[in-house]
């Protein structure tokens, strides 16, 4: 906030309190031409409705002078006006206070679970309340991108398929969560021109048996060894972990495997980025995260 919403707020606030104290002066004064009117004011309203010229009541009075008195004090001790006699904030004493009792509260059971083997902490029963944290984590820093199942979205996996892009050991997945993975990018193949990467989708749609025309996934599969698919994605298309080039024989898709999907793709390239989270999270969090991640695909 720049200091002239401060300033503005501020002004605004003690025109109203002398603003409202003002009225109430005006309002209990009486006037000179209706005082001579005896009970009434003159003011008459279908005829027969009067309006009594009676001052507010005392209690009703004092009522209006104790909220301004409230307003005034309550601006001297809090922020408001100015930061306040008290010295309290939102963020310095009240949030950092409940984050200390958080982590005194949460840090022990961090530790303790720590010390578990991921793969313990996902699959035996007893840990199920370490799962339980994991998922609440997940639903808090991961969901945005993988959804709330975990099941993914154009660009990004699914996490529960046992399906891998950088590996599906316990050590892997840490390692995902906390340095993120960047990957090399599956590079545009425009160039090719649209026959051909045509003739290539062909190929890629027949490797996980898809519906696709024989003759031109022929032409594809060559393609494939020659252009340098081969060279990330294997010989075999069966992917490499090391890359974070998919599998391609697995009808599991990260982009979609539909024809025209695969042809952009191949065309346009793809380059999918999973942010590092050590810093954010710190590693007794990340350790309950993987334990959960691993444990969708390890029922
Ligand atoms: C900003 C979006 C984003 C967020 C937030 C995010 N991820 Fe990811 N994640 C991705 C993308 C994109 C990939 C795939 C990277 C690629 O295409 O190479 C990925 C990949 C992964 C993988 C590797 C999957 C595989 O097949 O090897 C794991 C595991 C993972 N994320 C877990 C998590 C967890 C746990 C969190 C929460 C702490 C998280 N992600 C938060 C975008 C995100
Ligand atoms: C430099 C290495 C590299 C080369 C060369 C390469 N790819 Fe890729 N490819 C990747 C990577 C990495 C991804 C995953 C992109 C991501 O999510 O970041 C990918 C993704 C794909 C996908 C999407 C799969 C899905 O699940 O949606 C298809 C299809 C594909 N590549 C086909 C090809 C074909 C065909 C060729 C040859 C024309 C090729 N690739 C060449 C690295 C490569």
């Amino acid at each position: 906030m720049s200091a002239f919403w401060q300033g503005w707020i501020t002004v605004l606030t003690v025109l109203n309190i002398l603003a409202c104290f003002w009225l109430i002066r005006w309002t209990i004064k009486k006037r000179a031409g209706e005082a001579a009117q005896g009970e009434v004011t003159g003011h008459v309203w279908d005829e027969t409705l009067e309006e009594y010229n009676n001052p507010l009541p005392r209690w009703w009075l004092y009522l209006f002078y104790g909220t301004l008195i409230f307003a005034a004090v309550y601006l001297t001790l809090y922020p408001g006006i100015w930061k306040g006699v008290l010295g309290w904030s939102s963020h310095g004493s009240q949030y950092e206070a409940e984050m200390a009792k958080a982590k005194a509260k949460y840090d022990p059971i961090y530790q303790q679970y720590a010390k578990v083997p991921v793969a313990a902490l996902a699959t035996k029963p007893e840990y199920k309340e370490a799962r339980e944290m994991g998922k609440r984590l997940f639903l808090t820093y991961c969901m945005q991108c993988h959804q709330s199942d975990a099941s993914g979205a154009r660009g990004f996996p699914n996490l529960t398929d046992n399906d891998w892009l950088y590996g599906g050991k316990p050590e892997d997945i840490v390692k995902t969560i906390a340095d993120g993975r960047t990957s090399i990018g599956m590079p545009a193949h425009a160039q090719l021109g649209d026959e051909k990467v045509h003739k290539l989708a062909q190929y890629v749609l027949s490797l996980s048996g898809r519906a696709s025309d024989k003759a031109a996934a022929e032409e594809g599969k060559n393609l494939f060894m020659t252009v340098g698919c081969a060279g990330c994605h294997g010989p075999d298309a069966k992917g490499n972990p090391a890359l974070g080039a998919p599998n391609l024989t697995d009808n599991i898709w990260l982009y979609g495997g539909s024809p025209k999907t695969i042809e952009k793709t191949i065309r346009d390239g793809r380059k999918g980025v999973m942010p590092a989270h050590k810093k954010l999270l710190g590693e007794e969090k990340i350790h309950l995260l993987a334990a959960y991640v691993y444990s969708l695909s390890h029922k």
